[in-house]
């Protein structure tokens, strides 16, 4: 049976560093799906649309291809709260659910890290971890990120868009932002991404010896 990781969580908990390393420790693919919603809103942007144009977002979805985003570009500090608009539109969601599929569909198994990957995606998937942590402690963690890269930062814009992107991503009616019922909750909020990693490890070995 393929070995599919599910790693949920909100903005900035470290799910994508987690999946990352528990991807290479396996040596299986790995999806950061949230690049998805990123590069559809860039999308938008770059043609001068606005971002509930529906059905010029679901084109942008359907055209997107896996294998060519600008990382960078697309991790700017606004392209979160960006990408969180398209989001919330079921259409979108609709449009991007058979490439997340496929991705996972690979016989050995796949990371994908997100916010709907237990519950919507992958509900089958044998792990299952949902990443949390302090609003306070995600900021502090994406200011660092971004000061990295060199950006500007402004910790109380950050923490401001880490709340507008948690009660929007939350509250929306499509996949919103939960826990699978089987899922483990990590709190990262005391861990560094060692530790984290161990808990996660963990928590993957006893689901794959199970
Ligand atoms: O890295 P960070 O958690 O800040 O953001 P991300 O994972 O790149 O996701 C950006 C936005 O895309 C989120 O705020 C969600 O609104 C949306 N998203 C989603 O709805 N479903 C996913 N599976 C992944 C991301
Ligand atoms: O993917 P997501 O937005 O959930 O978070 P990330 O990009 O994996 O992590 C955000 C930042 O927090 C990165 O710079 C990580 O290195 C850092 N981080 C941390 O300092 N401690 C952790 N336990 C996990 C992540």
């Amino acid at each position: 049976m393929s070995f599919i990781i599910a790693i949920d969580g909100p903005a900035a908990s470290g799910k994508g560093t987690l999946a990352r390393r528990l991807a290479a420790h396996y040596g299986l693919p790995h999806l950061d799906t949230g690049l998805l919603y990123r590069a559809t809103a860039r999308a938008l942007l770059d043609e001068g649309l606005p971002l509930d144009d529906v059905d010029a977002a679901v084109e942008a979805a359907r055209g997107l291809s896996l294998t060519d985003f600008d990382e960078t570009r697309l991790r700017a500090r606004d392209m979160g709260e960006a990408a969180s608009v398209v989001a919330a539109m079921p259409a979108v969601r609709a449009a991007l659910v058979d490439m997340q599929r496929a991705f996972a569909a690979r016989p050995e198994g796949a990371v994908l890290d997100g916010r709907d990957i237990g519950t919507v995606i992958c509900p089958a998937a044998r792990v299952k971890i949902f990443v949390t942590a302090s609003p306070e402690t995600r900021a502090q963690r994406r200011a660092l990120e971004l000061a990295g890269r060199g950006e500007e930062v402004d910790y109380n814009a950050i923490l401001d868009d880490v709340r507008k992107r948690d009660a929007r991503d939350s509250e929306r009616s499509a996949a919103p932002l939960k826990a699978a019922a089987d899922a483990v909750t990590l709190d990262s909020s005391e861990l560094d991404r060692d530790q984290v990693f161990a808990v996660a490890l963990e928590i993957a070995e006893r689901a794959r010896n199970a």
